[in-house]
């Protein structure tokens, strides 16, 4: 999820997660995935906002090349 800079602020971020959902909908997915990092609070606001729930039970692990 990223919205240019001069853009922030006005909802955008709210719309295409509001999108995103009808979309999975209707192509049957099996769910949804957001990420981001610990200390960005705006985008975890935003999220929660919405009614999406943050995962404590699982940690995502990657191999750096
Ligand atoms: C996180 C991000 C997608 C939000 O997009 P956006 O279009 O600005 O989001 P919205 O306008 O829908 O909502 C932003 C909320 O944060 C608040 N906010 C405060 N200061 C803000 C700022 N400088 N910029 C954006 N939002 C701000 C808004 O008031 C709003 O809260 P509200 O609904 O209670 O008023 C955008 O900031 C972004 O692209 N950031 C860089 C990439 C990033 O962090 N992506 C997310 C996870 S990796």
């Amino acid at each position: 999820l990223f919205v240019m800079p001069r853009a922030r602020g006005r909802r955008v971020g709210t719309a295409l997660v509001e999108a995103a959902r009808p979309h999975a909908e209707k192509t049957s997915a099996k769910g949804l995935v957001l990420e981001t990092k610990r200390d960005n609070v705006w985008a975890q606001q935003l999220y929660e906002r919405l009614g999406w729930k943050r995962d404590e039970m699982f940690y995502h692990y990657y191999l750096e090349m």
